[in-house]
């Protein structure tokens, strides 16, 4: 078992280790002083493998508590779900003493952190991350958001959890798509900042989990205590993001977050090597990896389309927008570009 303290505008753990759900009540209850009135709040995937264990163990550490299941999926991350939920937390009386728990993935985190943030003007919340994806990025780190029908994660906010509480012992009912999805992330961090975390992954993911998720957690631990408000360090978690995100709407939000992710950040590579500003080598490097770990490296949308929808994310600015740019793998850096180079920009990374 490991603990990675996260020391932002909020203190808190990080727990990762085997067989956490049946302990939940009790770290809960040190998290949040005393036991108090819950809404764990879930999806229809997770709720038959999950919710009994959990509620059981808050129940039996004396929560008051109710909850919640959505449809699973990222069509659930939207403004009507998070009404919903917030109707459902106040015709249940929830108050400032109590607290949100979101069991699940990355939608169920960011909707629920979303719903914590607003509610009341705030209240706290517990993040019990079940993905990959959800384990070594969106469960830590207080960003918080539902998509609208422009964008992706267009409205949200920053709030931090409690307590993150991550068995990986949940991991082994993933999807394998679903796995993979949280190893573009896993990849991200060493492509980003740490090249000896990058040749490690060489030797596979998931015989290395607890040290993977604890290096991904304790990277971005690192970058969101430097930066939380993501005015500059921060930014280089989006690697692979402003285009990624462009994917995922293109197609409806039939490619999910984690192989957007991974076809972004080869797009971006690609971009870097035709800019001579990346060896081409390490670019076959990062390709090998993606797909080493089951992932796509290959975009089916043209530059044009990715333009016109990467245009409206949020990370534009003005004129100008930020990308993250790799000078070689461990060896990313941010930089502003203006928004009618957009488009020849994606176009050299699709290999226009
Ligand atoms: P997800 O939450 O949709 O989960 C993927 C699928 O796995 C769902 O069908 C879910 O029901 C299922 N599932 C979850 N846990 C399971 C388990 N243990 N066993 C079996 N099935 C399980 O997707 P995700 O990949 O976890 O998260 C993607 C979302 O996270 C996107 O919306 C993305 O924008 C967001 N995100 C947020 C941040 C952040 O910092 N807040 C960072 C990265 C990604
Ligand atoms: N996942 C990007 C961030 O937390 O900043």
């Amino acid at each position: 078992m490991k603990t990675i303290k996260v020391n932002a505008s909020v203190s808190y753990d990080v727990i990762i280790g085997e067989g956490l759900l049946s302990q939940a009540g009790d770290y809960c209850k040190a998290a949040l002083g005393k036991a108090c009135r819950l809404c764990v709040v879930t999806d229809d995937t997770v709720a038959p493998l999950y919710l009994d264990t959990v509620t059981s163990s808050l129940e039996a550490a004396g929560f008051d508590l109710f909850y919640y299941v959505f449809p699973s999926g990222e069509e659930s991350k939207n403004t009507e779900n998070l009404v919903e939920l917030l109707e459902i937390l106040a015709a249940n009386r929830l108050t400032r003493a109590d607290a949100l728990v979101a069991l699940g993935g990355g939608v169920i985190g960011d909707l629920t952190g979303f719903a914590a943030a607003v509610y009341l003007r705030g209240i706290r919340f517990v993040q019990i991350p079940t993905t990959l994806l959800a384990a070594v990025d969106s469960s830590v780190g207080g960003k918080t958001a539902v998509n609208l029908l422009a964008g992706k994660n267009l409205v949200g906010a920053f709030h931090q959890p409690s307590l993150v509480l991550c068995d990986y012992t949940t991991l082994d009912t993933l999807a394998p798509e679903v796995f993979a999805d949280g190893c573009a992330e896993v990849i991200k961090y060493g492509a980003i900042n740490d090249r000896a975390f990058f040749d490690k992954l060489r030797l596979g993911v998931r015989s290395q989990i607890e040290e993977v998720i604890a290096t991904c957690v304790e990277s971005k631990a690192k970058i969101v205590q430097e930066d939380e408000f993501d005015t500059g360090t921060r930014q280089l978690l989006n690697l692979g993001h402003t285009v990624g995100h462009a994917i995922e709407l293109c197609s409806e939000l039939t490619v999910s977050h984690g192989s957007a992710v991974a076809m972004g950040m080869v797009i971006v590579t690609r971009m870097a090597v035709r800019l001579g500003l990346c060896p081409e080598a390490e670019l076959y490097e990062l390709i090998d990896l993606l797909r080493q770990e089951g992932l796509p490296t290959e975009c089916p949308f043209s530059a044009e389309k990715l333009t016109e929808v990467a245009t409206a994310d949020k990370k534009r600015s003005g004129d100008t927008i930020t990308l993250v740019i790799p000078h070689g793998i461990g060896n990313c850096r941010l930089v502003k570009a203006p928004i009618d180079r957009l488009c020849e920009l994606i176009g050299k990374g699709l290999g226009a």
